[in-house]
């Protein structure tokens, strides 16, 4: 099996360290590099995965690399052709993912700037919240084409949308499509009008308040988690997630996936990091893929727009 490329993690917390092992264990990149602040645990998770390797049977070679916020250590990070950058705090009971800007805004802009000076032609792929204007601001802060910065919550959203939907339905989950596309807060837009089972509509198969519950849940489904493990948020799913979105950059497959993404004109909105349906490719985003919405989905998609627009007007200051 032939494998190439050089994926970077930059964090080594609950989503970081899950999506390196789902990134080694997927055996198609030469080396995955995980980093972090705290001194040691990025060397010490790679070592535990790579001694997982004879088990699993994976040989994509994992190393972990301690790095300061002045930019030591990320000479292990160079010539990355996917970065995922993880790095920042989750949120606790009864926060919003909005309380966590100020604090992860400093962090997300120093990890990019260096991301910037030793791999200037990866393509990142953001994931610390707030998602939106995160992935804003990475773009601002590496200066990189928009194409090369995208953003991970559609995939989790949708994810999860899939999951409520094939346990209420009770058939399996390769029998369901969902999507959400939106913010990554508030202003999520699931998409009944796209949800089918067995290739059925769901609005024939469910009522409208029980699509409505189920709506009301996926756009919870963070907080729902919060909730219930008290410190830090979720990271199986969205490891998930974020390890397709590199699979799909360093496989340049094309695929067609929920991310955020910047959108020019797309379903009459523009100049703004949305959650939409893109094609991804080696290049990042390969084009922004419209699909047909109701008038109310179309209409929350701009609102949607417009709240996220607000806040990352405000990342600039950040
Ligand atoms: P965590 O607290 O387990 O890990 C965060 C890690 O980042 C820590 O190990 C910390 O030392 C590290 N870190 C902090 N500053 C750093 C820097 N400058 N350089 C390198 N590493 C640094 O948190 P977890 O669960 O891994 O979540 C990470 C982020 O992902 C949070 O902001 C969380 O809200 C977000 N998240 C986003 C989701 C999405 O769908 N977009 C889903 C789940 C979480
Ligand atoms: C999630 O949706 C907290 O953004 C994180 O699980």
């Amino acid at each position: 099996m032939s494998r190439s490329g050089k994926v970077t993690v930059v964090g080594a917390g609950f989503y970081g360290s899950t999506t390196a092992l789902r990134l080694a264990e997927y055996d198609i990149f030469e080396t995955v590099v995980l980093t972090d602040i705290v001194e040691g645990k990025p060397e010490g998770l790679a070592l535990d995965i790579n001694q997982s390797r004879s088990v699993e049977g994976f040989e994509t070679k994992v190393i972990g690399a301690t790095t300061t916020a002045e930019g030591g250590g990320y000479e292990k990070t160079a010539n990355s052709d996917v970065v995922v950058i993880t790095a920042g705090l989750p949120r606790k009971p009864g926060m919003s993912r909005m309380d966590l800007i100020g604090v992860n805004a400093g962090i997300v802009r120093g990890v990019a700037e260096n991301i910037a000076k030793h791999s200037p032609n990866a393509v990142i792929i953001v994931v610390s919240n707030p998602l939106d204007e995160m992935t804003a601001l990475a773009q601002i802060a590496t200066n990189f084409p928009k194409n090369r910065v995208m953003g991970q919550a559609g995939m989790l959203d949708t994810a999860r949308f899939t999951n409520f939907v094939a346990e209420k339905v009770g058939v399996a989950v390769s029998a369901v499509a969902t999507l959400t596309l939106g913010s990554h807060g508030e202003t999520m837009v699931p998409v009944p009008s796209r949800c089918t089972v067995n290739g059925k509509p769901l609005a024939d198969i469910l009522k409208a308040d029980e699509i409505a519950e189920l709506v009301d849940r996926t756009r919870n489904g963070g907080a729902e988690i919060v909730g219930l493990l008290k410190t830090g948020s979720a990271y199986y799913a969205p490891s998930a997630a974020a390890a397709r979105m590199a699979k799909a950059v360093i496989e340049d497959s094309k695929a067609v996936m929920p991310v955020c993404a910047w959108v020019d004109g797309q379903y009459g909105i523009s100049g703004v990091y949305l959650g939409v349906e893109a094609m991804i490719g080696k290049s990042g985003v390969v084009k922004v893929v419209e699909t047909d919405l109701t008038a109310d989905e179309l209409a929350s998609l701009k609102v949607a727009a417009e709240a996220v627009r607000a806040k990352q007007a405000d990342v600039l200051t950040l």
